[in-house]
C-alpha cells in the first residue's frame, strides 16, 4: 500500500467578527476566567463547552450532537469558534451555515454529506524505508542509446545525500529523475526517497542555506540527523473528502497513483456514493490494518433553523452511520415552524426526535458590565481608541438593543472621529452614529409607526 501527500482543503475559517477570539479562556480545571482568551462572561456555556472539548479530544463524542441556544449577538458563533481553536489544527473542524445547503446545482443531501466528511480526519502513519539528506550532488549519467544509435539517453543518476552523520552517493534508476525533476530539487535541498517505490519527497531547503536572499515561500529545514539510509515514520492528517477529491479527480502522476493506487483504475470524475463507500472501505481496511486512525472532528451548523425537513432526516440518518462527526448546532429561534412543512411548530425549528438527542448548552444576554468588556476588546482588535465615557454610552446602547449593534457601530464612529480630526472616539461620535444608523428595535418600530406610508 502506498499512500502520498494529498493536499487539504480544509477551508479558511470566517472569523472576522471574531478574530479577538483566541480560546475558551478556562483554567486547568476546566472553570472559566471572567475574561481570558478574548471571551468575557457567559460562564456556564463556556464551561460546557470545554467538557465537549474534552469529550472530542478523548474521542467520546462521535456521532452526538450539541446544540447552543440563545438570543442573538450572545456569542454562540464566537464560543463555537473557540472551540475549534482549542481543538487544534489536528482536528478537523468545519464550519457552515445552515442555509449554504440550497443551491440550484447540487442537491442539499450531497451538501451535507460533503461537509460531513470534510469534518473526519484520518491520520495515517506508515513507517517507510527512504534515503533522506541533503542534496550535495546531483548528475545525472548519459549513455549513447542503443535502440537508435543516434542521441543520449539517461542511464543513471548519481545523487550525493548528506546528513550530520555523513554522505551518501547513490546511483538511482534513470525513472527517478523525472520524479527529481517535478519536485524541482536542487542541490541544497533536503529530500528523502522512499526505497520501494522511488517516489521522492522534497521537504525545504536546507536552513545551512537559510541567510541567502530567497523567496520568502521557501521553508527552511535543518540537516537530517542518522543514517542516510533508515526507517522513518511518515505521518499525514487528511479528511475523508480530501480522499474523496483526490480520487474521483485523477490528476496523473505518482503521487496520485500511489494514493489508493486500487480505487483508481476506473477513471471517476465526480464523487459518487459509490466511490465514498468504497473509500470507507478501504480507510477501515486501513484501520483495522493499525495504518491509519480516525479522527471524528466537528461539523458546526450555524443557523441550524434554515435546514427544512428533508434535510434534517437525512442529518439524523447520517449522526447514526458508524463514521460520524460531532456535530455541533447553533440557532437564536424559540419556537417555530421547520422549514419545509406547513404547520410543524417545533423548539428551535428543529424536529423533537432529532432535539431529543441533543445536548443543549444555552447562552444568555449580557450585562452592561460585560458589553462594555467585550466592547473594549473589540476597540483594541480594530485598533481604536475610545474616551470612557465613549465606552460607557456604547455599552448602554447595546444593553438597550444587542451587543452585534453596539460592536457595529465601532467603525462608523471611527470614520466620524477620522472626520472631525479627531484621534479618540468620544461621546458625541457614538451619540451622533447611534441617531444616523438604527437597530432593529427601532427599525420596525419606524415600521409600524410609519406603515401607511410604505408601499404594500
Ligand atoms: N462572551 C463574549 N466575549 C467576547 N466577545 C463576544 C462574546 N460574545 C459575543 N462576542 C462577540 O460579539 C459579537 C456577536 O456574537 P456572536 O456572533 O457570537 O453571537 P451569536 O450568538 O452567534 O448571534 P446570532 O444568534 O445572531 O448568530 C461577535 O463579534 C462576537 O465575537
Ligand atoms: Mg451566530
Amino acid at each position: 500500500m502506498k499512500i502520498e501527500e494529498v493536499k487539504s482543503t480544509a477551508r479558511i475559517q470566517r472569523i472576522s467578527a471574531h478574530s479577538h477570539v483566541k480560546g475558551l479562556g478556562l483554567d486547568d480545571t476546566g472553570v472559566p476566567i471572567k475574561i481570558a482568551s478574548g471571551l468575557v462572561g457567559q460562564l456556564q456555556a463556556r464551561e460546557a463547552a470545554g467538557v465537549v472539548v474534552d469529550l472530542i479530544k478523548s474521542k467520546k463524542m462521535a456521532g452526538r450532537a450539541v446544540l447552543l441556544a440563545g438570543p442573538p449577538g450572545t456569542g454562540k458563533t464566537a464560543i463555537a469558534l473557540a472551540i475549534a481553536q482549542e481543538l487544534g489544527s489536528k482536528v478537523p473542524f468545519c464550519p457552515m451555515v445552515g442555509s449554504e445547503v440550497f443551491s440550484n446545482e447540487i442537491k442539499s443531501t450531497e451538501v451535507l454529506m460533503e461537509n460531513f466528511r470534510r469534518s473526519i480526519g484520518l491520520r495515517i502513519r506508515e513507517t517507510k524505508e527512504v534515503y533522506e539528506g541533503e542534496v550535495t550532488e546531483l548528475t545525472p549519467v548519459e549513455a549513447d542509446s542503443n535502440l537508435s544509435g543516434v542521441g543520449k539517453v539517461i542511464s543513471s543518476i548519481v545523487i550525493g545525500l548528506k546528513t550530520t552523520k555523513g554522505t551518501k552517493q547513490l546511483k538511482l534508476d534513470p525513472s527517478i529523475y523525472d520524479c527529481l525533476l517535478k519536485e524541482k530539487v536542487e542541490i541544497g535541498d533536503v529530500i528523502y526517497i522512499e526505497a520501494n517505490s522511488g517516489t521522492v519527497k522534497r521537504q525545504g531547503r536546507s536552513d545551512v542555506y537559510a541567510t541567502e536572499f530567497d523567496l520568502e515561500t521557501e521553508e527552511y529545514v535543518p540537516l537530517p540527523k542518522g543514517d542516510v539510509h533508515k526507517k522513518k515514520e511518515v505521518i499525514q492528517d487528511v479528511t475523508l473528502h480530501d480522499l474523496d477529491v483526490a480520487n474521483a479527480r485523477p490528476q496523473g502522476g505518482n503521487d496520485i497513483l500511489s494514493m489508493m493506487g486500487q480505487l483508481l483504475k476506473s477513471k471517476k470524475t465526480e464523487i459518487t456514493d459509490k466511490l465514498r463507500v468504497e473509500i470507507n472501505q478501504v480507510v477501515n481496511k486501513y484501520i483495522d490494518q493499525g495504518i491509519a486512525e480516525l479522527v471524528p472532528g466537528v461539523l458546526f451548523i450555524d443557523e441550524v433553523h434554515m435546514l427544512d425537513l428533508q434535510t434534517f432526516t437525512y442529518l439524523h440518518k447520517s449522526l447514526e452511520s458508524p463514521i460520524a462527526p460531532i456535530v455541533i448546532f447553533a440557532t437564536n429561534r424559540g419556537r417555530c415552524t421547520i422549514r419545509g412543512t406547513e404547520d410543524i411548530v417545533s423548539p428551535h425549528g428543529i424536529p423533537l426526535d432529532l432535539l431529543d438527542r441533543l445536548l443543549i448548552i444555552r447562552t444568555q444576554t449580557y450585562n452592561t458590565n460585560e458589553i462594555e468588556q467585550i466592547l473594549k476588546l473589540r476597540a483594541q482588535t480594530e485598533g481604536l481608541s475610545l474616551t470612557d465615557g465613549a465606552f460607557k454610552l456604547l455599552s448602554e446602547i447595546g444593553t438597550k438593543s444587542t451587543l452585534r449593534y453596539a460592536v457595529q457601530l465601532l467603525t462608523p464612529a471611527n470614520q466620524l472621529c477620522k472626520i472631525n480630526a479627531k484621534t479618540q472616539i468620544n461621546e458625541n461620535n457614538i451619540n451622533d452614529v447611534h441617531a444616523i444608523f438604527l437597530d432593529t428595535k427601532r427599525s420596525s418600530k419606524n415600521l409600524s409607526d410609519k406603515n401607511a406610508k410604505y408601499m404594500y
